[in-house]
């Protein structure tokens, strides 16, 4: 069945959006009719995700916020936010290093800042805006072998909401999405750990109510509700979509 043209007229920045979930996303929004640009590390990457959906690839790297100021300069007036770069070094806490802790907490939670700092002035300016972060359900419920990404996580969902608070005057909503275990080069990445990243993502699966991974795609939909108008009442929310595994 095709997607509702939801997003018809509206501009969108992903971040993040050559790989996994981010590529869903960037794919689900032009799908239902947004103007999309893909802002990625990976330019090759942004540039194939693009091209697939007839978008823009954009440089960025969240961590600096030239570079956030630069891609949301480059795609202009931008109605639609959505901040999905991220990463995960996984280990048990002990066997991190300061290092670690540092390049997550910038990609995972001070990327969503920079970001948002680059994109709000001119989303107030204009009366609308639409900020959707994914954020985890690490950052609600913990996830072994993720300390620091689960606090990264957790400071986006608490952003997202002060975002929201200061800016519901403006016409702007900010929502953060709480992923469960998606199918896609992040979370597979556990399984370079050997046998302990095989059981860390079985014991993921075992979480969720519904026995399985999730999809990039299942993800993106639940971005284009929150980026859409069908969505005009809701703001400071964190949706899990997680098959179930963070309810509460
Ligand atoms: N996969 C999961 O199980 C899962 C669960 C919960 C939340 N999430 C979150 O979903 C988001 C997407 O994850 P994914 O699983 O698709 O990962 P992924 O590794 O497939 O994709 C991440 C993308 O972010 C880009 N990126 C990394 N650092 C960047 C930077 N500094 N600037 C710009 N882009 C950068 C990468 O190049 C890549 O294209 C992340 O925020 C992640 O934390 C994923």
């Amino acid at each position: 069945m095709l997607p509702p043209m939801r997003l018809e007229g509206r501009k969108a920045l992903v971040t993040g959006g050559a790989s996994g979930i981010g590529a869903a996303i960037a794919a689900r929004l032009a799908a239902e009719g947004a103007e999309v640009w893909v802002g990625d590390i990976d330019r090759a990457g942004a540039e194939r995700v693009a091209g697939e959906i007839a978008g823009h690839a954009v440089d960025l790297d969240v961590t600096d916020l030239d570079s956030a100021t630069a891609a949301v300069a480059a795609a202009g007036k931008l109605d639609v936010l959505v901040n999905n770069a991220g990463t995960d070094e996984f280990g048990f806490f002990t066997q991190t290093t300061p290092e670690q802790w540092q390049r997550v907490i910038a990609i995972n939670l001070v990327g969503v800042l920079n970001c948002t700092y680059a994109a709000l002035p001119a989303m107030q300016q204009a009366g609308y805006g639409r900020i959707v972060s994914i954020s985890s359900e690490a950052g609600r419920v913990g996830s072994k072998g993720s300390a620091v990404y689960s606090a990264a996580k957790g400071g986006v969902v608490a952003f997202m909401k002060t975002i929201a608070r200061e800016n519901g005057r403006y016409g702007v909503t900010a929502n953060s999405i709480a992923p469960g275990p998606i199918e896609t080069p992040l979370l597979m990445g556990a399984k370079e750990l050997g046998e302990i990243g095989e059981k860390l993502i079985d014991n993921m699966k075992g979480m969720t109510q519904l026995g399985r991974l999730g999809r990039p795609d299942e993800v993106a939909a639940a971005v284009a509700f929150l980026a859409s108008d069908d969505a005009t009442y809701v703001t400071g929310e964190t949706l899990g979509v997680s098959g179930g595994l963070g309810m509460v």
